[in-house]
C-alpha cells in the first residue's frame, strides 16, 4: 500500500471532538435572532452522531456550552438552557437506538435541576450501549477540570512520586475516553476556548469555515478525508 494511502483503520479517528460554533453568525446572516441559530444548531446533531456511527467513531465530544458562556445575556443563556432541555427530551430516544452511551463533561452542580436530571437519566438508560459515546461538554471549562483533577489528586493524599501524566488523565472528567484524534472547530475561528486543554495536546485540528447549524454529513466525512491525509508524528521524526 503506498504511503500516502494509510490503511483504513488509520484514517477513521477513534474520538472526534467538536467545536459547534456559528450559531449567533448564521442567525444573524438570516435576519434572525441568535437562539434561532442555536435550535438550528440542534437539528444536525442528530446526522453528525448517525454519521460517527456509521463510519465508525468510537467516540464523538461536542462542545455545548463552556463555563465561560454564563457571561452572555441572561435571555440568551435561559433560551439556550430551555433548547438543552428539549434536545435532551427528544433525542435520547434515537440516541439509544443508536446504540450511544451517553455521558457528560463538566460541571453537573451548575446546570438547572431538570436539565440535570435529563442527563442523569439519560446516562442511566444508555450506559450498556457500545457503538459510540456521546460526550455532552457542558458547563466545561478545561481549566476548571485541571483544577478538579488537582484538587482530586491532593484530596487522595497521593504520595508526589506517584504524580504522572496518566494519573492526572485518570481525574479529569473523560478518565476512561482516549484523547480525541481529531478536532473540528466550525465557524472559520481558530482557537481553543477552554476546550479538552489537557487531551488536545496531539489532536489534528480542522477549522471549517461553515457555520455550525449547517455542518453536516458532507461536511464531517470531507473533515475525516482530511484527517486521514495528516501524517501524525508526535514529535519524533518518521521514515522515508
Ligand atoms: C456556538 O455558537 C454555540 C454556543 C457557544 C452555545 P455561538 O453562539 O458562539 O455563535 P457565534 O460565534 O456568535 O456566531
Ligand atoms: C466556544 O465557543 C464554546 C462553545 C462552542 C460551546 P464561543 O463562541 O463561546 O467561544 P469564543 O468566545 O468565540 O472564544
Ligand atoms: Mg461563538
Amino acid at each position: 500500500m503506498a504511503k500516502t494511502d494509510p490503511p483504513a483503520d488509520h484514517s477513521i479517528p477513534r474520538h472526534i471532538a467538536i467545536i459547534m460554533d456559528g450559531n449567533g453568525r448564521w442567525a444573524r446572516a438570516r435576519g434572525l435572532p441568535r437562539l434561532a441559530g442555536h435550535r438550528a444548531g440542534t437539528e444536525n446533531l442528530r446526522r453528525i452522531i448517525e454519521a460517527c456511527v456509521e463510519v465508525g467513531v468510537k467516540y464523538l465530544t461536542i462542545y455545548a456550552f463552556s463555563t465561560e458562556n454564563w457571561s452572555r445575556p441572561q435571555d440568551e443563556v435561559q433560551g439556550l438552557m430551555g433548547i438543552f432541555d428539549e434536545v435532551f427530551e427528544r433525542e435520547l430516544a434515537e440516541l439509544h437506538r443508536q446504540g450511544a452511551r451517553l455521558n457528560h463533561i463538566g460541571r453537573l452542580e451548575g446546570m438547572r435541576p431538570s436539565l440535570r436530571e435529563k442527563v442523569l437519566k439519560g446516562m442511566q438508560i444508555t450506559k450498556d450501549n457500545d457503538r459510540l459515546v456521546l460526550s455532552v461538554a457542558f458547563n466545561y471549562g478545561g481549566r476548571d477540570e485541571i483544577v478538579d483533577a488537582i484538587k482530586a489528586i491532593i484530596a487522595a493524599g497521593t504520595p508526589t512520586e506517584q504524580v504522572n501524566a496518566e494519573l492526572v488523565s485518570q481525574h479529569l472528567y473523560t478518565a476512561g475516553i482516549p484523547d480525541p484524534d481529531l478536532i473540528i472547530r466550525t465557524s472559520g475561528e481558530q482557537r481553543i476556548s477552554n476546550f479538552l486543554l489537557w487531551q488536545a495536546a496531539y489532536a489534528e485540528w480542522i477549522f471549517p469555515e461553515t457555520f455550525w447549524p449547517d455542518f453536516g454529513r458532507e461536511q464531517l466525512l470531507a473533515a475525516i478525508e482530511q484527517y486521514g491525509q495528516r501524517e501524525r508524528r508526535y514529535g519524533k521524526v518518521l521514515e522515508s
